[in-house]
């Protein structure tokens, strides 16, 4: 193999295609796409999400401290797009696409209903970096379709259909795994004669 060198950028790949939900304080509820988004810590569960300053969204969650992480499923990709590229200064993106809203568990901002996944955030700080800045999370809440969880409570994430963005594209993910957590160093059962 043979590698070119080209100079730092951030191609971290691939990354999740997510909407996040945000209110101001007179109750304006906007979304916009977010792919610079990663989990940061386990316990206490936190987030972090990359946001260019003049993201109407950014507004929006420095205001009210609260935003929710709404993860798509395939069927909800140009809704994705759209809402990446059209901002809430421009127009009302929930009104014009008739996206439904639900009440949140435990944060005011509200969830979209279509999407299998929420995740409700509650801001810790903000970083400053460069084109963009860095929103530290703890993660207060998380809802689940119970249509992806089975009869023993374990939640079925390959069945919520999620959508993945590699290099300026969508991707469905595979459904089938590669191999689980651990299957690399788990030891092959003896067959019983
Ligand atoms: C796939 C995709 C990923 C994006 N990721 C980010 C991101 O991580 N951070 C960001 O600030 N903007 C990101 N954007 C751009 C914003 O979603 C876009 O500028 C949006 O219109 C901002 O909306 P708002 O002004 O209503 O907040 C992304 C757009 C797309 C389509």
């Amino acid at each position: 193999m043979t590698k070119i060198a080209f100079k730092g950028s951030a191609i971290l790949n691939p990354v999740p295609a997510v909407m996040i939900t945000s209110q101001n304080s007179e109750g304006r509820v906007n979304v916009f796409t977010v792919g610079w988004i990663g989990t940061a810590c386990t316990r206490p569960p936190m987030i972090t999400v990359a946001i260019r300053p003049e993201r109407l969204s950014y507004e929006y969650i420095k205001e009210t401290e609260e935003f929710v992480v709404n993860l798509p499923s395939a069927s909800m990709t140009k809704i994705v797009d759209y809402v990446g590229v059209v901002s809430g200064k421009r127009e009302d993106k929930i009104e014009k696409l008739k996206l439904e809203l639900e009440a949140s568990e435990k944060v005011s901002v509200p969830s979209l209903k279509d999407c299998p996944v929420n995740i409700e955030c509650k801001l810790r700080s903000i970083t400053q970096l460069g084109s963009h800045d860095l929103f530290l999370a703890d993660v207060l809440s998380v809802s689940v379709d119970d249509r992806i969880i089975d009869e023993k409570g374990k939640i079925h994430l390959e069945k919520a259909d999620l959508i993945a963005y590699s290099h300026g594209e969508y991707f469905k993910l595979y459904n089938k795994p590669l191999g689980k957590f651990g299957y690399s160093v788990q030891k092959k059962k003896k067959k019983k004669d």
